[in-house]
């Protein structure tokens, strides 16, 4: 993903060395391990092991990607805009203490811990399909709960038509938003009927344990039916809106990422198609898989768009 089309290779594109320092990366990459930090080794899941239930009918029956392959290419680009920073820079990041604010149109609202956010929270297992919009995707057993459950704790009022939510911004832990590559921090948002669906988690683990860093510790969005940057990571506030909230990729180039976002194999990003996909993991001269409506999930949420030009709103 780039803010602005650009007819230049990929290769020319200046490298993630070029914006931030390798100086302060270094040292504040060792700076962490020697604060003994781990990595996992050799594709074995790292983290703290969670309690949860599989949740089968929400689970596709694909196979799921490896575990190496969901945490060493990855979209963060708060650590760089290539697949490999995010898992080499995302431990300079602190996810304990975390707090998320709750803000907006909404009756409770504040500061919360989010050992209090999560406290009697049952979590499940879910295996999703994920669609990036460089249309390379993934199937993951994600941990966690729905979004729903969480808003309700905050009584949103008659005027929440949308949700906003927004990543950390700590530059100093954080080397890619040294950068304007976005305009920081990362914003996503969804109409409130998305946000309160089912099938719209707020996820906490990957393999059964807490999420790695570059995959948007300590919790993050997973929307299903959406291109992957709908799915915001390492979330600090959630605030409940009257109006569509603006949101980072929209606003960067409101003509290549909208704010709906649906997979749509039929509605080509204006650079390449997006009626195929591949899978990450497959052999190398595989064929591309067709890429489905709504991510295969139009059963379950293609009534929200009911009346509703998806060419316009894309
Ligand atoms: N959230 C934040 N804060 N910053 C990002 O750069 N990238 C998005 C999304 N969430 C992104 C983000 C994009 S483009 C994708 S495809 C997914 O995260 C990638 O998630 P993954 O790295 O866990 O596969």
């Amino acid at each position: 993903m780039t803010p602005r089309p650009t007819p230049i290779a990929p290769s020319e594109i200046t490298p993630p060395e070029v914006y931030f320092s390798r100086r302060t990366l270094l040292a504040a990459a060792l700076a962490s391990a020697a604060s003994g930090c781990v990595r996992a080794a050799g594709g074995e899941p790292a983290g703290a092991p969670l309690a949860y239930e599989r949740n089968a009918r929400y689970s596709v029956s694909e196979k799921p990607n490896t575990y190496d392959e969901i945490t060493t290419y990855n979209n963060f680009y708060e650590f760089g805009t290539d697949k490999e920073s995010p898992s080499e820079y995302a431990r300079m990041m602190r996810t304990r203490p975390w707090s998320v604010t709750v803000a907006g149109e909404a009756e409770v609202r504040g500061r919360f811990d989010l050992e209090d956010l999560l406290k009697g929270q049952p979590l499940e297992e879910r295996i999703y399909r994920f669609r990036c919009v460089e249309a390379w995707s993934l199937v993951v057993p994600w941990v966690g709960f729905p979004l729903g459950k969480l808003l309700g704790r905050f009584k949103p009022t008659s005027r929440a038509k949308y949700v906003e939510l927004t990543t950390l911004y700590a530059p100093q832990q954080m080397p890619g938003q040294r950068a304007a590559v976005l305009n920081w921090p990362y914003v996503e948002g969804l109409r409130i009927d998305e946000a309160m669906h089912p099938l719209t988690l707020v996820v906490v683990g990957l393999y059964g344990r807490t999420l790695p860093n570059q995959d948007g510790a300590p919790l993050r969005l997973i929307v299903p039916w959406k291109y992957g940057f709908k799915s915001i990571k390492s979330i600090v506030q959630i605030r409940f809106t009257e109006r569509e909230p603006n949101t980072a990729w929209n606003v960067a180039a409101p003509h290549e990422y909208g704010f709906y976002a649906n997979v749509n194999p039929a509605v080509d990003h204006p650079r390449w198609s997006q009626a195929t996909e591949r899978r990450l993991g497959s052999p190398f001269l595989a064929a591309r898989r067709p890429t489905l409506p709504f991510n295969g999930y139009a059963a379950e949420v293609a009534s929200l768009y009911q009346g509703m030009d998806l060419r316009r709103y894309f």
